[in-house]
C-alpha cells in the first residue's frame, strides 16, 4: 500500500547490486494459519561496486530471526522500512539467514505465496519473491536454489518446486517434506512452489541429443480429463524448438500445474510452469477451437521461455520485452508452422490493431523498452509483448531467416546463464548479419505508432512509377519529437490482370524477400520498365507495425481484395473497405442522413463468400468486420452511438441482402464427423458459426431453429458456443434465456464452462449495469477470482453498446469494482483502469463521465501504487 507518493524507477539509474547471491537454501513450512520461511543466502561481494550495503527486498515479513554469518542481528544492526532491509556487511563472502512468518491464506494479491482453492502456489514475476522471504529481488541476481517444503501429508501430498526432486520423507505429526534442487542459476522471479492434493498425468519426451525428460501435468482431481491436449501441445512445442532454434530441454522433469486463481495466463517458472486453469485445461466438450488454439500457443510460449527468458534472462525490468517480445515472436511462428500462416498473421495483426495501436495512441503509450515505471506489473502490456514481437519480426525480415537463426544461436551461447539487455540481443543480430541496426533500435526507445503516407505517380512515357513515402510519428507522453524509423516494406505491384509485375528499382529493395527498406522521413522510390500503371500492394504480411495510408479508390481496394497474391493483403484491403464504409456511414448518422452501405463493399462480400478457392478460415476472417476497438482508433473524436449505428447498419445490410448465401453456407458446412482440432476443421466451424450469425441477424425463423438444434445436438463446445453466440446476438429473448439456463444447469460444476457462461452474458447486447450487478451476486461470481472478474467486468467493458450507456453508469460500476479490488488485488485493479484510459477520445459528455470515474478511483483511500500509477497516467494532460 502507498504510504507516501510512490517512487519512480528509471532505466538510466540502473546499477549492479553490491552483493550477488550464489546459492539459496530455502525452507518453507506450511502451517494452518501461517507459514514459516527460513532462508540461507550465500552472498558474494560484487567487486565492481564500492558500497558494502546489503540491500534486501521484503514485503509483509514478520521477522523471527536474522543472522549475518554466525552473528544474530538485533534491530540496531539493520534498517527495515519501505519494504527494504538494509545492513552493512564487511565480509566479501558471507551467509545471511532469515526466519520469517508470512500469511499466504490471506494473500488475495496472488503474488508471492498464496492459497488457490485447496492448494498453495506461488507467483513471483515480477516482484513476488520479496513476499516470500528477504532477497535481492531483481532479475540480474541469479542463484542456484535448493528448496525444502514441509506440510501436512494428508492435505498436501504433492510438494513441488523447481528443478529435480532430491529427497522426501515423513515428519512427525502427520507432516512430510520434499527437497528440490535447481542446478541452473536463475533470478528469483522464476522461483515456484506448489503444495496440494493434486492428480497428475505423465508423458515422455526424448530430446535430440537422446536425453529423456518426464513431462507431468498436475491438476485438481476433477480436472484429470482435461490434460491431454496440453501434453500433446507441449511435445509439439519441444520438437519445434529443437528443429527451428536448435534448443533442447535441459532438466529431467518438466512440470505444469493448473491453478484456478491466477492474475495472468501462465508463468514460465524453471521446470515448474504454473498456468491459469483457463489457459491449460481443455476438452472438446468444454473448450472451443479458439480456446484450443490459445492453449496450444500459451503452452508453447511458456516452454519457449526456458531458453528465451530463463537460460538467458533480463538484466532489469526495462528489458522485459527481451524475453516477452522474442518469446511471443517464437510462439507465433510455432502456431504459423503448425496451422495456417496467413490466418495466423491476420489474427495477430487484428489483435495488434485492436489492442496495441490504441494503447500507443493514448495516455498509456510507452516504448517497447520503457524508461521509467512506478509499478512494473503495469508494464505487462500489448506494447511490450505484441509490439515487441513485431520488432523482433522486423529484424527477422531485415536480416533473413538464416541470419536470424545464426544470431539467436550466438545470443543463447554467449549469454547463457546471464541477465542481459535488448541491446545485447540486437548486437548478436548485427554481428552475424553485418547489418548496422543502430537506427533500427529506435523501435525500442520511441513510443507511438508511426504513420506512413504514400503517394504515387506514373509516367507512361518513361515507363516509370514513383512511390513517395512520408513517415511521421505522433507525440506520446514524455516524447514530443520523434526521429525516423527503419521501416521494412514488403510490396508488390499489380498489373491490370491482377498478377504481380516484375520489380526493377535502384532503391534499397531486396528482390528475394520483396522488401523495400526506408530509413528517412521522406523517401522516393522509382520503379522502371512499367508499361501500365500498377496498383501497389504495400506492407504485405504487415511487414511493419505502422499505420499506412494510400489514396486507394474503393474499386482499387476491391481489386486488391480479389487479386492480391498476398493473402494477408487481400484481407487487409477488404478490412479497409469495411472501415471506410462504416466511418462514412457514422458521419452520415451524425448528420442525420439515412444510411446506405456502398455497393462496392456489399458486392465484395458476396465475391468472398462465394469464393471456394479461399479456405473457409480465410473466408471467415475476410467476412469479419472490424470491431469497435479498431473503429475507435480510426477517428479523431469517438461518437460511439454513430459508430454503433453505422456498424449495425452494415451488418444488417449484409445479413439481409445475402440471407440465402448465409443459409446455404451454414447448412453446407455442417458435419457429423467426430470433433477434431486442426486448421481445416476449425476453419470450417468458424465459417459456419459466422454464417449462422449473419443468417440469424437477417431474422429468419429457420435460422433460430437451426441454432437451437445445433446447440442441442452439439457434441463439442465449438458448435455449442457458435450456436449460443448467434442466438445471443439476435433478439429472441425467450430462446436466449432458455439456452443460458440450460447451459448453467448442465455445466455449473465445470469452472471453465461457468467462466464462459459469465462472459457470454456480460457480452450480450442489451446487457445493463443492473444486469451486471445481479450477475455479480450470482454464486458463480467471486471478486477474489481474477477469471471471474475478467469474465464479467472485462466482458461487459468489451460490450461496447452496453458499457457506454449514455448515463455513464457503466463507468461508475467499473470505478466501484476497481476501488473494491484495490485492496484485494492491486495488479488486477490496475489493469481494469485501462478500460477507461481512452476517455479523451470520446465526445465531451462521455469523456467527462469517464474522467470523473477515474477521479473517483484516484481518490480511493489507501490507493495501491499500481492503481495510482495507472489512474494518474490516464488523467494526465
Ligand atoms: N511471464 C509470463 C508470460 O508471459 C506472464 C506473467 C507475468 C505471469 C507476470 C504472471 C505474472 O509468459
Ligand atoms: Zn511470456
Amino acid at each position: 500500500m502507498r504510504t507516501q507518493d510512490p517512487k519512480t524507477i528509471y532505466l538510466k539509474e540502473y546499477q549492479q547490486p553490491a552483493y550477488w547471491v550464489e546459492h539459496i537454501n530455502l525452507t518453507v513450512r506450511l502451517f494452518e494459519g501461517y507459514t514459516e520461511v527460513a532462508s540461507e543466502l550465500r552472498l558474494k561481494k560484487n567487486p565492481t561496486v564500492d558500497s558494502r550495503e546489503l540491500v534486501l527486498n521484503g514485503v509483509g515479513q514478520s521477522i523471527q530471526s536474522l543472522h549475518l554469518g554466525d552473528q544474530p542481528l538485533s534491530e540496531d544492526d539493520y534498517q527495515y522500512s519501505d519494504n527494504i532491509l538494509r545492513l552493512q556487511c564487511d565480509a566479501d563472502e558471507v551467509q545471511f539467514r532469515a526466519v520469517t512468518h508470512i500469511d499466504p491464506q490471506n494473500n488475495t494479491s496472488l503474488e508471492g505465496l498464496y492459497q488457490s482453492g485447496t492448494m498453495y502456489c506461488t507467483q513471483c514475476e515480477a516482484e513476488g519473491f520479496r513476499k516470500i522471504t528477504f532477497y535481492p529481488d531483481r532479475p540480474d541476481v541469479m542463484a542456484s536454489f535448493t528448496t525444502r517444503i514441509e506440510a501436512d501429508a494428508k492435505h498436501f501430498p504433492v510438494l513441488l518446486s523447481n528443478g529435480n526432486p532430491v529427497d522426501s520423507g515423513a515428519l512427525e505429526g502427520g507432516r512430510h517434506y520434499a527437497v528440490w534442487e535447481d542446478p541452473f542459476p536463475k533470478p528469483s522471479y522464476l522461483f515456484a512452489l506448489v503444495a496440494g492434493d493434486l492428480a497428475s498425468k505423465d508423458d515422455r519426451f526424448t530430446t535430440f541429443s537422446g536425453r529423456e525428460a518426464t513431462l507431468r501435468i498436475f491438476v485438481e482431481p476433477q480436472n484429470a480429463h482435461k490434460v491431454d491436449f496440453a501434453l500433446t501441445s507441449l511435445k509439439k512445442a519441444m520438437t519445434w524448438d529443437e528443429e527451428v532454434y536448435g534448443r533442447e530441454y535441459d532438466l529431467d522433469l518438466f512440470m505444469i500445474v493448473a491453478s484456478d486463481f491466477f492474475n495472468m495466463g501462465a508463468m514460465e517458472n524453471k521446470g515448474l510452469n504454473i498456468f491459469n486453469s483457463a489457459a491449460v485445461l481443455a476438452s472438446p466438450d468444454t473448450s472451443n477451437d479458439q480456446r484450443f488454439e490459445r492453449i496450444e500457443g500459451i503452452v508453447a510460449h511458456e516452454y519457449f521461455h526456458n531458453w528465451s527468458g530463463n537460460r538467458v534472462t533480463c538484466r532489469d525490468w526495462f528489458q522485459l520485452s527481451l524475453k516477452e517480445g522474442f518469446t511471443v515472436f517464437r510462439d507465433t511462428e510455432f502456431s504459423s508452422d503448425t496451422h495456417d500462416r496467413a490466418v495466423k498473421r491476420i489474427e495477430t495483426v487484428a489483435g495488434l490493431r485492436a489492442g496495441q495501436f490504441p494503447e500507443d495512441n493514448g495516455p498509456m503509450a510507452h516504448p517497447v523498452r520503457p524508461d521509467s515505471y512506478i509499478e512494473i506489473n503495469n508494464f505487462y502490456t500489448a506494447t511490450v509483448y505484441e509490439k515487441g514481437a513485431e520488432v523482433v519480426r522486423m529484424i527477422h525480415t531485415l536480416i533473413s531467416a538464416e541470419y536470424f537463426r545464426r544470431g539467436s544461436d550466438l545470443y543463447f551461447e554467449r549469454f547463457d546463464g546471464q541477465a542481459v539487455t535488448t541491446d545485447d540481443f540486437v548486437a548478436c543480430m548485427e554481428e552475424v548479419s553485418g547489418l548496422d541496426l543502430t537506427q533500427f533500435k529506435r523501435w525500442y526507445s520511441q513510443a507511438g505508432t508511426p504513420r506512413l503516407t504514400v503517394t504515387d505517380q506514373f509516367d507512361a512515357g518513361k515507363g516509370t512509377y514513383t512511390l513517395s513515402f512520408h513517415q511521421s510519428c505522433p507525440a506520446t507522453p514524455g516524447q514530443t519529437e520523434k526521429s525516423p524509423f527503419v521501416i521494412p516494406i514488403k510490396l508488390g505491384l499489380l498489373g491490370a490482370d491482377g498478377q504481380d509485375l516484375p520489380i526493377t528499382t535502384k532503391a534499397n529493395y531486396n528482390a528475394d524477400t520483396e522488401v523495400l527498406t526506408i530509413t528517412d522521413e521522406v523517401t522516393e522510390v522509382v520503379f522502371t520498365g512499367l508499361s501500365e500503371r500498377p496498383v501497389p500492394s504495400l506492407l504485405r504480411d504487415f511487414s511493419a507495425p505502422v499505420k499506412l495510408s494510400f489514396g486507394y479508390s474503393n474499386e482499387q481496394l476491391a481489386f486488391l481484395a480479389a487479386n492480391d497474391a498476398n493473402g494477408f493483403n487481400r484481407w487487409d484491403a477488404l478490412q479497409q473497405l469495411y472501415l471506410r464504409a462504416i466511418l462514412s456511414m457514422a458521419t452520415d448518422h451524425r448528420a442525420g442522413r439515412t444510411l446506405s452501405a456502398p455497393s462496392v463493399v456489399v458486392e465484395a462480400v458476396a465475391t468472398v463468400a462465394g469464393d471456394a478457392s479461399l479456405s473457409p478460415a480465410i473466408r471467415a476472417s475476410m467476412l469479419t468486420l472490424p470491431g469497435y476497438a479498431i473503429l475507435k482508433d480510426a477517428v479523431d473524436v469517438v461518437y460511439i452511438d454513430d459508430l454503433i449505428a453505422a456498424r449495425k447498419h452494415l451488418v444488417k445490410t449484409l445479413a439481409s441482402r445475402y440471407r440465402d448465401i448465409w443459409r446455404s453456407l451454414t447448412e453446407k458446412l455442417s458435419s457429423d464427423a467426430p470433433y477434431e482440432f486442426n486448421a481445416e476443421e476449425s476453419g470450417r466451424r468458424q465459417l459456419q458459426g459466422l454464417s449462422l450469425w449473419y443468417w440469424l441477424k437477417a431474422g429468419d425463423q429457420a435460422a433460430f431453429d437451426f441454432a437451437a438444434e445445433l446447440y442441442a445436438g452439439a457434441t463439442n463446445q465449438t458448435d455449442r458456443s457458435n450456436a449460443l453466440r448467434a442466438v445471443l446476438a439476435g433478439d429472441a429473448e425467450a430462446l436466449q434465456q432458455s439456452l443460458l439456463s440450460d447451459f448453467y444447469e448442465r455445466w455449473q460444476s465445470d469452472t471453465q464452462m461457468v467462466e464462459q457462461w459469465l462472459t457470454m452474458q456480460a457480452g450480450t447486447p442489451g446487457m445493463t449495469v443492473a444486469g451486471i450487478e445481479t450477475l455479480m451476486q450470482h454464486p458463480a461470481f467471486d471478486i477474489k477470482n481474477p477469471n471471474k472478474v475478467r469474465s464479467v467486468i472485462v466482458g461487459f467493458a468489451m460490450n461496447t453498446e452496453s458499457f457506454h450507456d449514455e448515463k455513464g453508469e457503466g463507468y461508475a460500476l467499473l470505478a466501484s469494482v476497481v476501488r473494491q479490488l484495490n485492496a484485494l488485488n492491486p495488479q488486477l485493479a490496475a489493469r481494469l483502469v485501462t478500460l477507461l484510459s481512452d476517455w479523451k477520445r470520446y465526445d465531451t459528455a462521455r469523456g467527462r463521465m469517464m474522467a470523473s470515474a477515474l477521479e473517483t478511483i484516484l481518490a480511493t483511500e489507501s490507493l495501491s501504487s499500481n492503481v495510482f500509477e495507472m489512474a494518474q497516467r490516464a488523467l494526465k494532460d
